[in-house]
């Protein structure tokens, strides 16, 4: 598997999770009480491993290539921009969350508004990435580049869709498998 079709799964996986965001914050506008434990597990998955891991692999393939045109350097530097933004936002929901689990009063809509911007700001991200950047840089990658960074980026199993499910995302594991069956 290329680098960038590792990328490119971890996208496909990040969209799930959002779509499971997206029907939490819509049971809350709607008045129901979501399960706040599993919105924590989303939120600690997304920390650990897309802000933990897939964003910082993408800032070092940024930084690979950066210097070969003007178009490509101001998407790169965009991107990896985003990424320090984005951190910000799931730490700000992170606690959001964790203050509905330990009872902190906050209004409801708060929280939902939260969720619909972090969804929104999240999937802006992935699609610049699937639809710009990555064309660009395909564009621009010989095979010798891909060998290279191959070598260059860190390696990290998928705790919640690789191939050994870490014990912490059990329920959410099963909230996906109920969530693609109803499909
Ligand atoms: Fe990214
Ligand atoms: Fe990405």
């Amino acid at each position: 598997m290329t680098i960038l079709s590792e990328l490119h799964q971890d996208h496909v996986n990040l969209s799930k999770l959002l779509v499971i965001l997206r029907l939490k914050a819509q049971a809350l506008r709607e008045g129901s009480e979501p399960n706040f434990a599993l919105i924590a597990d989303v939120m600690d998955y997304i920390t650990n491993y897309a802000d933990g891991f897939h964003h910082p692999r993408e800032d070092e393939l940024n930084k690979y290539f950066m210097g070969r045109s003007d178009e490509l350097d101001s998407q790169l530097k965009c991107c990896s921009e985003e990424h320090v933004a984005l951190k910000i936002a799931t730490e700000e929901l992170k606690e959001a969350i964790d203050g509905v689990l330990h009872d902190t009063v906050r209004p409801m809509g708060e929280i939902s508004d939260l969720l619909d911007e972090f969804i929104s700001q999240q999937l802006s991200h992935l699609n610049t990435e699937e639809g710009m950047l990555f064309p660009l840089i395909e564009s621009q990658a010989t095979d010798n580049d891909w060998a290279i960074v191959n070598t260059l980026l860190p390696r990290q199993d998928d705790p919640l869709f690789g191939t050994k499910q870490a014990e912490k995302y059990t329920e959410l594991y099963r909230e996906l498998i109920i969530d693609m069956n109803n499909k």
